[in-house]
């Protein structure tokens, strides 16, 4: 873990142009982050918010495969213009790199980039701004912790036990740092067959148990669909592309939940 420093001496600057900042995170990678987040955006907006998407994973971004945006942001006044998809703005270091160049960056590099991010892009008129986070508890979180504004984060495991152990790292960073933590998402939590048999490919019940040992949250499960790997692959997510399938039905019920929390 980076280390964390007493939050009183830094001036914060939340991002403008939204009301609100919520981070898409858990201290793993691969267990669903940024399909999550692009998938819980596209709800958002379904539900009637002004979304923003950014793609705060330096290292590895994958908003322009997802959301399959190929085009580069146009800059203002010395400010990037956010990429318009699905009618959510978007911002990636993807958009500015290409695909194949490995990213190099050194800590205050990253810190530097997400600064640009947060102060150098016009969002604009938005209720949300969900950040897909990188994995870890590193730079990136730390900076927006500290140094921007989080309203709240939401923490996403499978059920493994492997992820688990690095998911109570990331609810204490958020404790420490002071982050709402909104809740816990169990996801890949199972899988149903054809034979309408019910798979536990990773465990089961260890994302609950984790938010009641952390006194936190539990924000229900998302189950294994091929279909929400398939649609994310094709650069349409699930959201948008099958708007009466379970998984939608289940981003759905979230993103009113915490459309109710915030815009209420
Ligand atoms: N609920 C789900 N059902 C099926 N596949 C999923 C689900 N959630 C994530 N995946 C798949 O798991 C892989 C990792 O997801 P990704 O969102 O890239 O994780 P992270 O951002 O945490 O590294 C991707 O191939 C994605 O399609
Ligand atoms: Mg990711």
């Amino acid at each position: 873990m980076a280390q964390i420093k007493p939050t009183k001496k830094f001036v914060k600057n939340p991002i403008q142009g939204t009301k609100f900042t919520i981070a898409i995170s858990s201290a793993k990678g691969g267990v669903g982050k940024s399909t999550f987040a692009t998938n819980f955006a596209l709800a958002l907006k379904k539900s009637g918010c002004k979304v923003g998407l950014l793609d705060a994973d330096i290292y590895g971004p994958s908003l322009p495969k997802l959301f399959s945006i190929n085009g580069k942001p146009e800059s203002q006044e010395g400010k990037l213009i956010p990429i318009n998809k699905f009618d959510i703005q978007c911002m990636s270091i993807g958009f500015l790199t290409d695909e194949q160049t490995p990213m190099i960056w050194r800590g205050p590099m990253v810190t530097s980039a997400i600064k640009t991010f947060t102060q150098k892009v016009s969002w604009k008129d938005l209720d949300f701004i969900i950040v897909d986070m990188p994995p870890g508890t590193g730079d990136t979180q730390l900076t927006f912790a500290q140094e921007i504004k989080l309203d709240g984060a939401i923490i996403v495991s499978t059920p493994q036990e492997i992820a688990l152990q690095d998911v109570k790292r990331g609810i204490r960073m958020f404790d420490k740092l002071g982050t709402r933590i909104i809740g816990l998402i169990d996801n890949m939590s199972f899988f149903k067959g054809d034979d309408g048999k019910k798979y536990d490919i990773f465990g089961t019940g260890g994302v609950k148990k984790t938010a009641e040992e952390f006194d936190k949250e539990f924000l229900g499960e998302i189950p294994i669909y091929p279909e929400i790997g398939k649609y994310g692959d094709q650069g349409k997510p699930i959201v948008e592309a099958l708007p009466d399938h379970e998984a939608t039905k289940i981003y759905m019920l979230l993103a009113e939940k915490i459309k109710k929390t915030y815009l209420n």
